[in-house]
């Protein structure tokens, strides 16, 4: 699969992420639906990156921001699907746990990935935490209403099978 990022896009943002876009499994993200007008991929990147520049902006750990939003969905499978809790509960610690099996994070990211969906779930516990958590929200609904901001503004991110 080809991921091709724009010029546009801060090749310090990228060297962060790259490892895990390179990762097939982590590829797969994007034949999952997120918020019905865009990929997981997409949302996950999008996370990501405005996670990132906020993390920089106010001085917190920006590369545990990026990676921490990249594997907060991690999650192969549809979120429609059953689980033994209802799925705002049970995905954050499915993600947590494939990214521990392939990507090696770190306490605070694995943390970050668990408490994203507060209030539902745990708190985050650190400022990247909460800084996910709120890009991740923020981000689920410029989706909904198709509102490209960052990397899903037009031409910023290409994905080619
Ligand atoms: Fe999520
Ligand atoms: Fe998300």
């Amino acid at each position: 699969m080809d991921i091709i990022v724009s010029e546009h896009v801060e090749a310090e943002f990228l060297e962060i992420v790259e490892c895990i876009l390179a990762n097939s499994d982590y590829q797969k993200l994007s034949n999952y639906v997120q918020h019905k007008n865009t990929t997981r991929l997409m949302h996950s990147l999008n996370v990501a990156y405005i996670s990132w520049k906020l993390a920089k902006k106010m001085g917190c750990d920006a590369r545990t921001a990026a990676r921490a939003g990249m594997l907060h969905d991690f999650c192969l499978y549809d979120f429609r699907e059953k689980a033994e809790e209802a799925q705002v509960f049970h995905h954050p610690k499915v993600a947590a746990r494939m990214s521990q099996e392939r990507f090696q994070i770190s306490e605070k990211e694995r943390d970050a990935i668990l408490s994203h969906m507060f209030p539902l779930g745990p708190m985050p516990t650190s400022k990247e935490a909460w800084i996910i958590s709120f890009t991740d929200k923020m981000c689920a609904v410029t989706e909904r209403f198709c509102i490209g901001i960052a990397l899903s503004r037009k031409n910023r991110v290409q994905v080619a099978a």
